[in-house]
């Protein structure tokens, strides 16, 4: 490996110090809170091993070649997603794609950093012994109670967000190297270490055998075109396709790496976190259903409440008593909190590597002032679970302030920023320069054909279906 003093390239910019450090922080942007809550429930409402079958097949066919697009166009423009599709396309409208992307990235911090808070705080609930019910208390209110104690008292909410911006923007300030890579190649075997460990916890619990019939055995009969284009969207958000983090990231990387192996690793390791996650969540429910008569559909919760609520009720009736609680309920917020500050750290790199490519800022400079104007913004979406009324559920705007900014953000932004991206490199760039750029690394693309086809027609035609079945969805009021 050539780490050394190297750490500029030709336009003075950082540089990963090795693929692999480039891969994992890739794959620490697409592991996040999607994978471990957001794709198990997602898989469980869906048809079980149908939707998971389903899922695999779009990661592959769709989401593997967007992600190469991504990390061609960073490679080949060598800057962030602005500057990237400007130096690719001068004197062309094309940089707004790339605007919409950091854009894009900067409202989501605003949101991501306040559920990234919480796992922070109940990471330190758990190791402190939170998670134990007091004697003569239901477990279900008291878990009810702390949550809402939480969000209703934003004191503690705002202080985590605060941490959690804090540890982003110092990570983010201190450089690729020196910053990012560093704290990823610690952070993405610990998350590997718990998973482990949180498994192994979960397949020896009674009805695990349950659960795993229920995650995994196709249930064929429920998958419909909605499951399908379900599947096609969740495999687009849990990759952090469509605002330009691969651009960003991949701008960093040395002109002799392999693009498509490493496209592959990423997307080959966001998947198995996202099975694996399935393997922690469903026996640790059935265990649930099986020892506490608690039924079924209460315990499928979606989101927050399965983490926040249910999850920690599980925790605390696993057997070993008090030492078990803390162990597993410590290893499993901060498992959580890891993933959030890797995913994190992508989106303030996007925004920030924009500020110092296409602002000439210091990167110092760029990412605290980024961080002290994210956690400001932070703020009023940390109030909208019923702190503020009118920010919150039937207030203002109908849903929460949170759930606004989400819909726009993961639903609206991302797509029609990944259909940009996809038309650019299929259509309006050149996908002869784009396969130069790749073989640089890879003289013999195999693939090349296939991946001009796919990026070409069925990428496009996919996102557009995804795109369009949001927006009747929002409109619908789902
Ligand atoms: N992939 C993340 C997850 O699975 C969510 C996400 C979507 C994301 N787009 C992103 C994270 C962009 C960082 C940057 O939870």
């Amino acid at each position: 490996m050539s780490t050394s003093s190297d750490n500029n390239n030709s336009n003075g910019r950082g540089l990963w110090g090795s693929r692999l450090a480039f891969i994992l922080a890739a794959a620490g942007s697409a592991v996040g809170l999607g994978n471990i809550w957001g794709f198990p429930t997602a898989a469980a409402e869906n048809g079980g091993g149908g939707f998971v079958l389903i899922y695999i097949l779009c990661i592959v066919l769709v989401g593997l070649p967007v992600m190469l697009a991504e990390m061609v166009i960073g490679r080949a423009g060598e800057k962030n997603p602005v500057g990237a599709l400007k130096h690719l396309k001068p004197g062309t409208p094309w940089f707004l794609v790339g605007v919409l992307g950091v854009f894009t990235g900067f409202v989501i911090l605003s949101f991501y950093t306040v559920i990234a808070g919480w796992t922070v705080y109940y990471f330190i609930q758990a190791a402190g012994g939170g998670l134990i019910v007091p004697e003569g208390q239901e477990s279900a209110e008291y878990f009810g109670g702390l949550f809402r104690e939480m969000t209703a008292n934003p004191g503690y909410e705002i202080l985590f967000v605060a941490v959690f911006t804090l540890a982003t923007t110092a990570i983010v300030a201190a450089g690729v190297q020196k910053g990012i890579e560093r704290s990823i190649k610690v952070m993405m075997p610990v998350l590997f270490i718990l998973l482990v460990l949180l498994i192994g916890r979960a397949v020896t619990l009674e009805g695990a055998g349950e659960g795993f019939r229920f995650y995994l055995v196709p249930d064929f009969g429920e998958i419909t075109w909605r499951t399908a284009v379900f599947a096609l969207g969740q495999a687009f958000f849990s990759l952090s396709l469509g605002m330009g983090v691969m651009i960003t990231y991949g701008s960093y990387l040395r002109k002799e790496e392999c693009l498509p192996s490493s496209a592959g690793y990423v997307v080959a390791t966001d998947t198995l976190i996202a099975v694996f996650a399935g393997l922690i969540v469903f026996p640790v429910i059935f265990f649930m259903a099986a020892t506490q008569a608690v039924p079924l559909d209460d315990l499928v919760a979606e989101g927050a409440g399965l983490v926040f609520v249910i999850f920690p009720q599980i925790l605390s009736e696993l057997p070993g008593g008090t030492a078990a609680t803390i162990l597993f309920g410590a290893a499993f917020f901060l498992l959580l909190a890891i993933a959030a500050l890797t995913s994190a750290i992508s989106l303030m790199e996007v925004v920030t590597a924009h500020l110092v490519d296409d602002w000439k800022l210091d990167r110092r400079k760029a990412a605290w002032g980024l961080g002290g104007i994210i956690f400001v913004l932070a703020i009023p979406s940390a109030l909208s679970f019923g702190a503020v009324e009118w920010l919150s559920e039937g207030g203002r705007f109908g849903i929460s302030l949170f759930d606004l900014l989400y819909t726009l953000t993961f639903q609206l932004f991302l797509p029609v920023g990944a259909l940009g991206l996809a038309i650019f490199v299929g259509w309006a760039w050149s996908l002869k320069k784009a396969s130069e750029e790749i073989q640089k690394g890879t003289p013999n693309f195999r693939l090349e054909k296939l991946w001009h086809f796919m990026i070409r027609y069925v990428a496009p035609v996919a996102i557009l279906i995804i795109l369009i079945n949001q927006i009747v969805g929002i409109l619908g009021g789902d």
